[in-house]
């Protein structure tokens, strides 16, 4: 089988982590490298999380190379009261990694792997991306494709208007959506609903009897509680497990449309808002002549099968993954 070479960007909170056990244990999915972004969390721990859950895969050691410690143009909003103060859920029970980042940077390692055509899964904000770009646009016109997850079709969850990955650096999506390079977008709808992983799912992980199935579970435990109150009973959301879920397993994918999808960077209600223009030249809006139509970029995936999407995770926790 070729397995398809990508490097993971992620700012590694609890939910990136189960991702990226999740891809070093899918056979189909070949991690050449992960680069770390500030985001959910600071530089280093986003970085030493990504350390600790390629140990905790138990498969192999991709290298680990240290990337933008802030936004582009703006400060810096970590969510560390979602993923917990160390990023992965602080259950206070973890071994943490002792292997070192490498000394390269996050963009010449995008760069590299990108012109070799190692495609990009992409779990935070795109400030990584957008600087590789920047750097040197040619060479990663040669990544082949892009799954992000990020962005929102109605609804985010930063704001009314915009999703967390995108709205914390707006400029850098704004860019590598208008990079050229093919996308996949996750938004943030697409784990919600059914998708949502409930306590049953959750309990499950812990029952494969494998180190990576109870990691998964220690930490989004503070989940568990955390939402003990809600009249639905207990869950959390995977947002991040989505992208290499429909990269690995199209089959998952359940409503998707494209578009020629921008980023806002300036409105005072938008910021970081997707502009998803679904318009073709045959659409039924009467079409002045004055109307510009743009070639669809984006894949956007509105809805994952909720049964298909859980059972891969599940599959890539349990210890048949890896025989
Ligand atoms: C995104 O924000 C982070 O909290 C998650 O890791 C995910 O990448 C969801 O909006
Ligand atoms: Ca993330």
């Amino acid at each position: 089988m070729d397995r398809k070479r990508i490097v993971i960007d992620t700012d590694t909170g609890s939910d990136d982590a189960v991702a990226i056990v999740m891809a070093l244990r899918e056979p189909s999915l070949d991690v050449v490298a992960i680069t770390t972004v500030a985001g959910n969390v600071d530089l280093d721990k986003a970085t030493i999380n990504a350390l600790t859950s390629c140990d905790y895969a138990e498969t192999y050691l991709p290298p680990v190379y240290r990337g933008a410690s802030k936004p582009m143009l703006s400060d810096l909003a970590v969510a560390e009261g979602l993923h917990g103060n160390d990023g992965l859920g602080d259950t206070g029970t973890l071994v943490w990694s002792t292997r070192s980042p490498e000394p390269e940077s996050a963009a010449e390692a995008l760069l590299k792997y990108c012109s070799e055509g190692a495609e990009i899964v992409a779990l935070g904000p795109l400030t990584n991306i957008a600087l590789a770009i920047i750097k040197d646009p040619e060479a990663m016109a040669k990544c082949p494709h892009i799954t992000l997850m990020g962005g929102q079709v109605y609804e985010g969850n930063v704001k009314q208007t915009a999703e967390f990955n995108i709205w914390q650096d707006a400029h850098a999506a704004e860019i590598v959506f208008g990079s050229g390079i093919p996308i996949t977008a996750l938004p943030i709808e697409a784990c919600l609903g059914e998708a949502a992983i409930f306590e049953e799912d959750w309990k499950a992980w812990r029952n494969t009897g494998t180190k990576c199935g109870r990691f998964c579970a220690d930490i989004n435990g503070a989940f568990m509680g955390a939402t003990s109150k809600d009249p639905g009973g207990k869950f959390f959301t995977m947002p991040d497990p989505t992208a290499v879920a429909v990269l690995a397993r199209p089959d998952i994918i359940r409503t998707s449309f494209t578009s020629y999808t921008r980023v806002e960077t300036e409105g005072r209600y938008t910021k970081g808002m997707l502009v998803n223009d679904r318009r073709t030249p045959d659409s039924f809006e009467a079409l002045s002549k004055e109307t510009v139509l743009h070639p669809h970029n984006t894949l956007i995936v509105e809805e994952v099968w909720p049964d298909k999407f859980k059972d891969y995770i599940l599959s890539r926790l349990s210890k048949e993954a890896v025989q």
